[in-house]
């Protein structure tokens, strides 16, 4: 029998009576959310301290089996140990007494017996939760278990899907929740852990994770990891595939495919200053390396801030360094994310809006103020739709997401409204202020898991209370940006003069008043190109579009944001000359931020067949979180 639950009532409490069990000592089993409504563990009762994987990668299964291990904290002696999990099959528990010390998990020798565990019904967002019966002495869990292909949190490629197609590839992308369907964890941003982990991957290919590589056996193909600082579940990546590593600096390097590596080598060579750019502001990096994983083209998202190795997607290398203000963000997370972690998902602003408000800042000591500010505008822009397209209550800062998939609470808000609440308080007190207020953030919140109050405290204490506001500027009401829709009324919007000039230039070539396309310079940054393009009037001409691609062949740009930005316009004006190049585009790259505005636009202009036509050749190369988000909008 499956009971169903409102969103309410899942969030609260889950209500789901138990699938088959083996050795179940009741015939059903409740799982429900604890502390964090997006996981069914709980800490305050039973707290993994740490974990150990043992993994086989078998890519003609296209399935991870083995072994997490996990130590435990016993708060409450009595109460069971809840893991989240998601389309996970479990074979065994096993406990033992063991105190395992600062020894990998991994591995672990001990004399394990084998428990009682029951998997709860699998609820549509959250995965199903594990119960798992200790004895008074337990101190150590083994669970076995083999990923299925509907791992959501896996990408499988073929090797005709990779740059050089001569291998296969795998690779994780864990946050918001989706570790869960690639081990047993408790998933969730509030329960940091130190882990260990043994990969074995078919050899000679290379596997790669969020850690330390502490050991490679040639021949067994065995890979060991270990990362000594506590992370959440999130945090915890994997990639196997051939791959190759060039050095940038004492510190960073890049891993791509061999034919990927020099151009990546070329595109981040400023890796290293960037690191020190941060260290100069917001204290010494505590990671040890900082490495960056080239990805196949499918890679749903950007950038990943997996700690000591970004994953990134290979459309930005534009070859003109021009989209590196990605690697500033992802290696800016390393003090906003990774170092102090949102508690919870509804607390994404403190991860994503002051990683922002960093990689500007980042991107201005390297490549100067003008260049920053044309990506503030550009970014303000992007919060402006969003406002545009959201719900009052998804306008917040604080956003509610009880009952919801932590992916919807995933919008421009938390990245550009957040960044410039920062932006606000930066002004108010100055840098000099400022710039000594978040430092103390991050050094007195060092691995730790925040929530939004606690940074309302913190700012109360630390700013509020010890500092005035320069002469001339007002305090700033932290109410209305964390629960008001918008934006303040007083908020300092970015402007930049850089683009004053190509907005008049976009009015005048829309109008035909800007005589002819030779007056366009060539020069443009790709910056300016890309507010050229969304400075166009809505009612510009089909004819005056089809002479910009016969002028500047934009349809053939190496710089992925300037070519899905012109294709979406083509689109939105009928311009079918640039058909052939929409088509490639979406069959190659499956980064959802450059896909979804053309299905959307393919729907908006009438032309849901062709949208049908092209995603159903697209579909098997996108990862499982591009499919579900476009799924969702051609059902
Ligand atoms: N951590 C995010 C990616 C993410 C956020 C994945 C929430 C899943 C849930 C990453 O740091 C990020 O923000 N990436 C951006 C790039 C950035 C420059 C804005 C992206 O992928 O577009
Ligand atoms: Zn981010």
């Amino acid at each position: 029998m499956l009971r169903l639950c409102t969103a309410l009532a899942l969030a609260m409490t889950a209500c789901h009576p138990a699938r088959s069990q083996t050795k179940a000592p009741e015939p059903t089993v409740r799982a429900s959310v604890g502390p964090d409504v997006h996981s069914f563990s709980h800490p305050e009762a039973v707290r993994v301290g740490a974990v150990g994987l043992q993994l086989a990668v078998d890519f003609d299964a296209r399935v991870l089996a083995g072994t997490a291990t996990f130590s435990l904290q016993r708060h409450d002696r009595s109460a069971p140990l809840w893991l989240d999990t998601r389309a996970l099959q479990i074979d065994r528990v096993e406990i033992a007494d063991a105190r395992p010390g600062d020894r990998p998990l991994a591995d672990l020798e001990a004399a394990f017996t084998e428990t009682t565990w029951q998997l709860a019904e699998p609820d549509a967002i959250l995965g199903a939760g594990l119960r798992v019966e200790l004895t008074a002495a337990t101190t150590v869990v083994r669970v076995h278990y083999r990923t299925t292909p509907e791992a959501s949190g896996l990408q499988w490629l073929t090797p005709a899907q990779t740059a050089d197609g001569r291998a296969p590839f795998l690779y994780s992308q864990s946050q918001a929740i989706h570790a869960r369907s690639w081990f047993p964890s408790q998933d969730s941003p509030g329960v940091r852990t130190p882990w260990d982990a043994i990969v074995t991957a078919p050899v000679p290919l290379r596997a790669l994770m969020s850690a330390d590589a502490v050991a490679r056996d040639e021949h067994s193909g065995a890979h060991r990891f270990t990362m000594t600082q506590g992370v959440p579940a999130y945090l915890v990546a994997l990639a196997v595939g051939a791959l190759e590593f060039r050095e940038l600096g004492p510190r960073t390097g890049v891993w791509a495919e061999p034919s990927m590596l020099p151009g990546a080598a070329h595109e981040f060579a400023d890796m290293e200053r960037m690191l020190a750019a941060v260290e100069t502001l917001y204290g010494p990096y505590r990671w040890g390396r900082y490495d960056l994983l080239v990805l196949p083209p499918s890679f749903p998202f950007g950038g990943m801030e997996n700690p000591k190795l970004t994953f990134a997607t290979p459309t930005i290398i534009a070859g003109d360094r021009s989209l590196v203000s990605l690697v500033a963000h992802e290696l800016a997370h390393s003090w906003s994310g990774n170092l102090v972690t949102n508690a919870t998902w509804a607390d994404l602003w403190l991860n994503e809006g002051f990683t922002v408000y960093i990689e500007r800042r980042i991107v201005e000591a390297l490549f100067g103020r003008e260049r920053a500010e044309m990506e503030s505008v550009l970014g303000h822009g992007d919060l402006e739709e969003a406002f545009g397209e959201l719900a009052p209550a998804d306008q917040r800062l604080r956003v509610e997401l009880v009952g919801r998939d932590p992916d919807e609470g995933l919008s421009d808000v938390a990245y550009e409204k957040g960044a410039l609440l920062l932006v606000a308080l930066e002004q108010a007190y100055g840098r000099e202020v400022f710039d000594p207020f978040l430092l103390q953030w991050f050094e007195s919140h060092a691995f730790g898991s925040v929530t939004t109050a606690e940074f309302i405290d913190f700012a109360q204490r630390e700013l509020f209370e010890r500092h005035r506001p320069l002469p001339g500027r007002a305090a700033v009401s932290l109410d209305a940006w964390l629960d008001r829709p918008g934006l303040p009324p007083d908020a300092a919007l970015p402007h930049s003069g850089a683009f004053d000039r190509i907005d008049a230039l976009a009015a005048g070539y829309a109008a035909g008043t800007t005589a002819g396309d030779a007056l366009l310079p060539a020069g443009w940054t790709p910056q300016q190109w890309l507010r050229f393009l969304r400075g166009l009037p809505r009612d510009v001409s089909h004819e005056r579009l089809v002479a910009l691609e016969h002028s500047f062949t934009l349809s053939r740009s190496g710089n992925a944001e300037i070519l899905a930005q012109w294709l979406e316009l083509c689109v939105r004006h009928g311009v079918r000359e640039a058909d052939d190049a929409l088509e490639g585009f979406l069959r190659h790259v499956g980064r959802r931020k450059f896909v979804m505005p053309l299905y959307r636009a393919l729907l908006e202009a009438d032309r849901s067949a062709d949208a049908r036509r092209i995603y159903e050749r697209a579909r098997a190369g996108y990862h499982p979180i591009t499919q579900q988000s476009v799924d969702a909008l051609l059902r």
